[in-house]
């Protein structure tokens, strides 16, 4: 890995843990769920950096900083909370970041509510994480900024006097323009972008998407595309320079980790208690991008057109809890729940039940073992940024695992070639992958796996890292290389 800044900043919504209460009252520390943090643990772990973001409290309290200040001296990096009250949470996090970027930047517009009020919300909590920042910047630092819900954070910093350097990673989809074009405050949002001097996209129809729209909607910039990455030039900021880095996973440390005593242990347990039984896996956050349902419904389609499986093979869905203070998560959990219980009502026979479901954040010594256990992994968003889970699993899985796709993932740009696609819309599709999954020779599934983890050794969070860097131009003192922009 190159030498990373003497000091990494690195901004996000949340902490990578938060607090929470416990059923007493008492304050209590539990991990962040989701890719970002996967990604970026490891990275500013190495760096022994600073993170800035929301702690999961309404305001500030000894206890909790207390708290911070203890799981920083074993994570080995700072870490500065900010507390959002409740309305910000309402307006900013539930509200602008999760009831309308999230669902438009994942092409869902219907399930979007451009409620007025969420903007001004949206930019004063903004300024508030470019107020903490100033607090803890120095001329060496670089602040690399993330995701969806911060995107006003550089216009914030820029009115705050601070020059610096700062980068911007969209962990999300950036939508085709046709959906983009919907959002009442378009050219903020792009205006809001172009003060970052580096932004970086997941894939290159992301990054595509984004062009498209600056062009569209900004007759005063120009875009330069002799260089490496595209300049976006503006005649009053510096250029902004643009492009797509896939984000992923440390593959070694997940190996390693999913190879313990502790694992073993419990890939024995799994296995035991499956028997000979195929499990196919999915995992992910309580989302409606995530396309649960209609995966229940296509593993309910194998069994209905492959009788001869039933009893064969197995689902286990895990879950974890996400956002459910906005009522389009509570209904998912319910429909899930209904599929859940038709599925197995309809199928189970002694000693068999066709899904396993879990919804609760598992320990990761159990999710690895999962990982290990299972004969294929089902990941079929509607949408998906990048999706670590399908990188996840093709390095903890078995040698013989078969990764089983959403064409409509980041992850697909990269392991389409070796794991099997799908459209996540089309049931029967789906249904068919899954009986290819089960069916196909093992040196087959050997190969493909092989080659995925090959892939994923080669462009691992080290590799995503570096590249970002580099293009900002980032030296070992933090400072930017003159000359380059
Ligand atoms: P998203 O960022 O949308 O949640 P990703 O697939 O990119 O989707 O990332 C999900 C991350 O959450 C993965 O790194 C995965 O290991 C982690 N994770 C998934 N399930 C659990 C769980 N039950 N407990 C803890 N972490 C989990
Ligand atoms: O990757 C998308 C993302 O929204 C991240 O920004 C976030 O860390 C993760 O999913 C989990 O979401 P939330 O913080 O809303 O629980």
């Amino acid at each position: 890995m190159q030498e990373l800044p003497n000091r990494l900043m690195i901004v996000s919504n949340r902490l990578p843990i938060s607090i929470a209460e416990q059923a007493d009252g008492t304050p209590t520390i539990k991990p962040a769920s989701g890719g970002l943090v996967t990604a970026l643990d490891p990275i500013l772990r190495q760096a022994r950096g600073t993170w800035i973001g929301w702690s999961g409290t309404n305001e500030a309290d000894q206890t909790v900083d207390q708290l911070l200040e203890h799981a920083a001296n074993s994570i080995g990096y700072s870490m500065h909370a900010i507390h959002l009250s409740q309305e910000e949470q309402e307006k900013f996090y539930l509200g602008f970041s999760n009831e309308i970027i999230w669902p438009l930047f994942h092409d869902l517009q219907s399930r979007c509510n451009f409620d007025p009020s969420y903007w001004t919300t949206y930019e004063q909590v903004n300024r508030k994480y470019a107020e903490t920042i100033a607090q803890h910047y120095r001329d060496d630092t670089y602040i690399w900024v993330q995701d969806y819900q911060l995107i006003n954070v550089a216009c914030e910093l820029r009115q705050l006097g601070i020059d610096a350097h700062i980068g911007f990673f969209l962990h999300i989809p950036f939508p085709h323009i046709d959906i983009f074009l919907k959002l009442p405050w378009r050219e903020q949002i792009l205006n809001g972008l172009l003060e970052y001097d580096l932004l970086g996209f997941q894939t290159n129809r992301d990054l595509n998407n984004f062009l498209i729209c600056v062009e569209a909607l900004l007759p005063d910039v120009e875009i330069d595309r002799s260089g490496e990455y595209p300049l976006i030039l503006h005649a009053d900021r510096n250029p902004t320079k643009v492009g797509f880095f896939p984000i992923s996973i440390d593959p070694q440390e997940f190996r390693a980790a999913a190879h313990t005593p502790n694992v073993d242990n419990l890939y024995s347990q799994i296995r035991e208690a499956f028997s000979e039984r195929k499990i196919i896996l999915g995992v992910d956050r309580l989302d409606y991008t995530k396309g649960i349902p209609d995966r229940l419904q296509a593993f309910s389609a194998l069994l209905e057109t492959y009788p001869e499986l039933q009893q064969k093979i197995s689902l286990t869905q895990v879950v974890v809890p996400s956002r459910e203070d906005i009522s389009e998560y509570a209904d998912l959990k319910q429909t899930i729940q209904q599929l859940v219980s038709e599925i197995n009502g309809k199928y189970t026979k002694i000693g068999w039940v066709p899904i396993h479901y879990i919804f609760r954040s598992l320990p990761r010594e159990e999710l690895l073992a999962y990982y290990r256990a299972a004969h294929a992994a089902l990941i079929t968003p509607l949408k998906d940024g990048m999706n670590l889970v399908a990188k996840e699993y093709a390095v903890c899985g078995p040698d013989d695992g078969v990764l089983i796709l959403s064409e409509f993932a980041g992850a697909a740009m990269q392991l389409s070639e070796h794991s099997l696609t799908v459209n996540p819309y089309d049931i029967n599709g789906t249904a068919q992958a899954l009986y290819n999954a089960v069916t196909m020779p093992r040196l087959e599934r050997i190969e493909h796996i092989s080659k995925l983890r090959h892939s994923i050794n080669q462009y691992d969070i080290y590799w995503w890292v570096d590249t970002f860097l580099q293009a900002a131009n980032v030296k070992r003192s933090g400072a930017i290389e003159q000359g380059s922009s």
